[in-house]
C-alpha cells in the first residue's frame, strides 16, 4: 500500500489525503467508517441525524466498526426553522469528535467551542475569498469546491482547473481540492495545482456501503458527464443535480418568471430522500456531480480509497517521471 505524505494527512492525523465529504442522506456511520478504517477521512453528515440524540448514536455506531479517526459534516444554511445548530454543535464535541467538516456558512460563530476542545476545523467553501477569509477565522484546513461539484457550487462559476491553482497562490494553510474528482488521475492533478488531497462525494455515493439504493448507483454508473443540471440559478442558490425530468421542469418554471414557491413541492427533501431509498431516480431531485462520466463501479469504499492512492502513485512513479527525459548533451 502506497502513502502520499501531505500537509493534510499531517494535521489531520489521517493516512491518505482521500476525504468523504459530507452528504445529506448519504454520510452515515457505515460509509464513513469504511472510509477512515482504509487511512481517508470519513465524515457523518449531521443533519441526516433528525436529532442531536441520534448524531451522538450514529457517532457511537461509527465507533464500534473504526479505531481510526472520522469526523462529522455540519452543513450550517440559512432556513426559515433552522435545525438547533447549538445543540448539534454540542453534541458534536460531548461525542469526543476531533474533526468537523463545516459548510454553508461562515463558520465563525461554531469556532470558539470547536477551538476549546481541540476540534480541527476543515471548511468547505466555493471562492477564494470565503477561503481566505475562514483561513483568517483560524480554521485549521480549507477544503474548495469548483464548479464540477455536486451540490452548492456557489456563483462564480470557476471550474477546479483555475480555482485550485488560485487558492494554491493566496492560502498558507492546507487545502484540498474537491469537485470532479474520482480517480488517481484527479488526486495527482490536485497535488499537481497545489492542493494537499482532495475531497469527493459523488464518487463514495456510489461505493457498497453508501446506504442508497443499489438503482441510484447503477443510474450514477450509467450517466454521463452531461447529465446534470444548474437549479436555483435565477435565486442566486445554484445547486448541480442529476438531470432528470423534475429537475428540467425546475429550471423552466424559474426560468420563465416562477418563484421559489412555485418548485417548493418539486424540489422537497423529502422528495430527494425517496430516490435514495426506492431507487426511483424521477421522484425528486438529488444530488450529483458531473463526475459521474468517469464513475464506471460500484467498489466498497475501503477498495475505492486503496486503488486511488495506489494508482495516483504508479502515476507519479511511472507515467510523470518517464516523461523527465534525460538532457540531451551538445556534441
Ligand atoms: C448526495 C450528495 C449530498 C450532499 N450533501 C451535502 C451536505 O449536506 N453538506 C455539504 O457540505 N456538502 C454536501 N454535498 C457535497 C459534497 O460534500 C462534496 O463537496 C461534493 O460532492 C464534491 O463534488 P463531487 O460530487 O464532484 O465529488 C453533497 C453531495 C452529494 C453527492
Amino acid at each position: 500500500m502506497s502513502v502520499l505524505n501531505t500537509r493534510f494527512t499531517e494535521t489531520f492525523g489521517v493516512e491518505h489525503p482521500v476525504v468523504q465529504g459530507g452528504m445529506q442522506w448519504v454520510g452515515r456511520a457505515e460509509l464513513a467508517a469504511a472510509v477512515s478504517e482504509a487511512g481517508g477521512l470519513g465524515l457523518i453528515t449531521a443533519l441526516t441525524q433528525p436529532t442531536p440524540a441520534d448524531l451522538v448514536r450514529e457517532i457511537e455506531k461509527a465507533r464500534k466498526l473504526t479505531d481510526k479517526p472520522f469526523g462529522v459534516n455540519l452543513t450550517i444554511l440559512p432556513a426559515i426553522n433552522p435545525p438547533p445548530y447549538d445543540e448539534y454543535r454540542r453534541a458534536i464535541v460531548d461525542s469526543g469528535i476531533r474533526i468537523v467538516e463545516t459548510a454553508g456558512s461562515n463558520p465563525e460563530p461554531h469556532m470558539g467551542l470547536f477551538k476549546e476542545h481541540g476540534v480541527k476545523v476543515l471548511h468547505k467553501c466555493t471562492s477564494v475569498r470565503h477561503a481566505l477569509k475562514a483561513q483568517r477565522i483560524g480554521v485549521d484546513a480549507v477544503s474548495i469546491d469548483g464548479f464540477e461539484c455536486a451540490g452548492h457550487p456557489g456563483e462564480d462559476d470557476i471550474p477546479g482547473l483555475v480555482l485550485i491553482p488560485a487558492a494554491a497562490d493566496r492560502l498558507t494553510i492546507p487545502f484540498i481540492a474537491s469537485g470532479g474528482f474520482g480517480d488517481a488521475r484527479g488526486l495527482v492533478a490536485a497535488l499537481a495545482l497545489g492542493a494537499d488531497g482532495i475531497n469527493m462525494g459523488s464518487r463514495f455515493m456510489c461505493t457498497v456501503e453508501s446506504p442508497i439504493s443499489p438503482a441510484v448507483k447503477q443510474a450514477i454508473v450509467d450517466a454521463d458527464e452531461r447529465d446534470t443540471e444548474l437549479i436555483f440559478r435565477p435565486l442566486r442558490n445554484t445547486a448541480r443535480v442529476a438531470k432528470n425530468s423534475v429537475s428540467t421542469e425546475v429550471v423552466r418554471i424559474l426560468a420563465s418568471g416562477g418563484e421559489f414557491a412555485d418548485v417548493r413541492d418539486l424540489v422537497a427533501g423529502a422528495r430527494g430522500r425517496l430516490v435514495y431509498e426506492n431507487g426511483d431516480v424521477e421522484a425528486g431531485v438529488w444530488s450529483v456531480g458531473m463526475v459521474q462520466g468517469i464513475i464506471h463501479d460500484v467498489p466498497t469504499a475501503g477498495d475505492l480509497v486503496r486503488r486511488i492512492v495506489d494508482e495516483a502513485a504508479s502515476i507519479i512513479r511511472g507515467r510523470l517521471t518517464g516523461l523527465l527525459a534525460p538532457a540531451k548533451v551538445s556534441p
